[in-house]
C-alpha cells in the first residue's frame, strides 16, 4: 500500500515568522494523523529556520503514525537522532542560502562519509533513507552505504515546464524505482508534489511512501490540516 509521509516544516515556518508558539507542528501532526496520515516527517536544518528542537522531542512522544527525521548527515544531526530515535532517518543535502531543499545527495562524492553515517544510524535501529535523484550511478552508490531506502526526488518532475519534459521525468523516476527496488533498495519519493501532479508518481510501481509537505499545508491554511490530509489521499488514488 502506497503511503502518505506529511511534512509539517511550513506549519513551523509561520511560527517562526513571529517566534511565538503558534501554530504548533506538533498539533498540526496530530490533526495530519486524524486526516489519515501515514507517517510525520520534519526537517530539523542546521540553522533551525522552521523546526525546532522541542518539536522534534515532542513529536517522538505524541506521533501514533511514524516520525521520519530529515536532517543532513552532519555529526550534530546524528547525535540528536541517536538520542531521538526516529522510526526513520532521510539523509539531505543542506546549504544555508538555500529556500528549500534545491538537489539530491551527491553518494558517489561522498560514498565514504555516508557509508559511515548509514552505518551508524542503522546500528542503532533506525532505517536511513537517502534523498536522490533518480540517477543510475546513485541509485547504485545508495544500495552500497546499506541504507534501507532512498526517497527519489521528484523536483524536475513537478517542475517541469511541459507536458513532454514531465513525461521524460517521470520514466527517469520510473526507471530509478525499478532499478533501486532490484538492488534490494526500498523507494520513497517527494519534493515539489502537489493535488494535481501527484497521481502519476502515485502509481508507480514498487513506490512505498510520498513525503508531501508545502502543499498539504497550503491548502490547510484554508481548508484545515485534516481536510487537506484527507484530500491529499484522495489525490494518490485519483479521487480528487
Ligand atoms: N522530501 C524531502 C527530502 C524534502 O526535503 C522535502 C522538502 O522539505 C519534501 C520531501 C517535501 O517537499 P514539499 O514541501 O515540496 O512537498
Amino acid at each position: 500500500m502506497l503511503t502518505l509521509g506529511v511534512n509539517i516544516d511550513h506549519v513551523a515556518t509561520i511560527r517562526q515568522a513571529r517566534r511565538t508558539v503558534e501554530p504548533d507542528p506538533v498539533a498540526a501532526a496530530v490533526l495530519a494523523e486524524l486526516g489519515g496520515a501515514n507517517g510525520i516527517t520534519a526537517h530539523l536544518r542546521e540553522d533551525r529556520r522552521h523546526i525546532q528542537d522541542r518539536d522534534i522531542r515532542l513529536l517522538r512522544e505524541t506521533v501514533r503514525t511514524h516520525l521520519n527525521l530529515e536532517m543532513a548527515a552532519t555529526e550534530e544531526m546524528v547525535a540528536i537522532a541517536l538520542d531521538i530515535q526516529p522510526d526513520y532517518v532521510t539523509l539531505v543535502p543542506e546549504k544555508r542560502e538555500e529556500v528549500t531543499t534545491e538537489g539530491g545527495l551527491d553518494i558517489v562524492r561522498s560514498l565514504e562519509k555516508l557509508r559511515n553515517v548509514v552505518d551508524r544510524v542503522q546500528s542503532a535501529n533506525i532505517p536511513v533513507s537517502l534523498f536522490i535523484d533518480a540517477d543510475e550511478a546513485q541509485i547504485k552508490a545508495s544500495a552500497d552505504t546499506q541504507a534501507k531506502f532512498i526517497e527519489l526526488h521528484t523536483g524536475k518532475y513537478a517542475d517541469a515546464p511541459n507536458a513532454d519534459i514531465r513525461q521524460k521525468e517521470l520514466d527517469t523516476l520510473k526507471i530509478g524505482c525499478e532499478q533501486a527496488i532490484d538492488l534490494g533498495l526500498r523507494v520513497n519519493a517527494g519534493h515539489g508534489l502537489t493535488y494535481i501532479n501527484v497521481y502519476p508518481v502515485a502509481c508507480l510501481p514498487g513506490m512505498e511512501e510520498l513525503n508531501i509537505g508545502h502543499t498539504i499545508v497550503s491548502r490547510a491554511v484554508l481548508v484545515g490540516m485534516e481536510r487537506a490530509v484527507r484530500e491529499m489521499k484522495l489525490a494518490m488514488r485519483g479521487e480528487l
